[in-house]
């Protein structure tokens, strides 16, 4: 269904009662339900095929709303980020507050919570609308599978299994948020995103990399993520028998498709997903090497792990 008040009053209807519907984000399509309902977070988890010890980050439709389930002691350093990225593509995870009415399924048994408040036309129509939320909002894929970044990608992959689909185009960011966790009081980055690091160091001084050597916090951290079913090839040179081959910047090699001709990393953002997607019906994607400063950290890790053996 086409984006506008009609949409939003359907979908407003069907998260009331525990349905599902797929939502664009400025990051990519989203896959909501009602965050305080067992049997719609149930379903979430079912919709997608996701391992239900896979936690779900629970949007808010307005920054406020995020405080009451953030254990007081983190509220000063989610200020900062809450005032400086919010609504936007950044997802904090903190300390849950006592009591928080989320279902226990979407905390997967952690004793924190990602939170994330997105750039959307829907938040303040539903807000408008009576509906505050909040609502946990996997990326509407099958688990595993490449992010949505249109409406058809989200009817390709669960069609079949959600009530409504509000379609708004393609995303602008297309790639999902950025999330930062704290460990032992330094904030750490647990997925490079749309909001990238330089754009945070002028707000955390402390920015880190997670210990390593700790058990990764949640699965969706995992080596093999983010895929499609052709093998992934990357900083390739050059285009081999059976391959496709995905550019990027100004090349001389015949490309398939070029995530950027210009060399520009928000259009590459942008496309990715589309086009790992468009050519996925070859034995492998070639891929052109990808800088890896600004939004390439965040591009160079989905490449990784759609990379990485499965
Ligand atoms: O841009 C986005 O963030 C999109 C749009 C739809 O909002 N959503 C998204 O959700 O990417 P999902 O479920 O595909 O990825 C959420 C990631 C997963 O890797 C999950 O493991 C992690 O966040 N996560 C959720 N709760 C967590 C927690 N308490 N601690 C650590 N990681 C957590
Ligand atoms: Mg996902």
């Amino acid at each position: 269904m086409k984006s506008g008040p009609e949409a939003y009053q359907r979908a407003v209807e069907i998260l009331s009662q525990g349905g599902l519907v797929a939502l664009p984000t400025e990051t990519v399509y989203g896959l909501a339900g009602h965050a305080i309902n067992d049997d719609a977070v149930t379903r979430v988890y079912q919709a997608k095929g996701r391992p239900s010890r896979n936690p779900l980050i629970v949007h808010v439709l307005e920054s406020e709303q995020a405080y009451s389930f953030a254990d007081p002691h983190t509220h000063d350093w989610l200020d900062a980020l809450v005032k400086g990225f919010w609504p936007g593509p950044l997802t904090l995870v903190v300390p849950q507050a006592e009591n928080i009415p989320v279902s226990g399924k979407a905390l997967a048994g952690l004793d924190t919570l990602a939170l994330r408040c997105p750039k959307a036309g829907w938040t303040s129509a539903f807000i408008g609308l009576g509906f505050e939320g909040p609502l946990v909002m996997p990326s509407a894929n099958r688990s595993g599978h490449v992010s949505p970044t249109t409406a058809q990608h989200v009817f390709d992959d669960l069609g079949d299994v959600i009530d409504l689909i509000i379609d708004d185009g393609p995303c602008p960011g297309g790639i999902e948020s950025t999330v930062l966790g704290m460990e032992d009081d330094h904030t750490v980055l647990l997925r490079p995103g749309s909001t990238s690091v330089d754009d945070l160091v002028p707000f955390i001084s402390d920015l880190r990399l997670p210990n390593s050597s700790a058990k990764p916090t949640a699965p969706g951290m995992l080596k093999s993520h983010y895929a499609p079913k052709a093998k992934v090839r990357l900083d390739a040179h050059d285009k081999r028998p059976g391959e496709a081959y995905l550019g990027f910047g100004p090349t001389e090699l015949e490309c398939d498709l070029n995530l950027s001709e210009s060399g520009n990393l928000e259009e590459a953002a942008r496309n990715l997903y589309a086009f790992l997607r468009k050519l996925d019906t070859v034995q492998t994607i070639a891929i052109a090497p990808i800088p890896s400063h600004g939004l390439g950290e965040a591009l160079n890790d989905r490449l990784r792990r759609a990379a990485a053996d499965r």
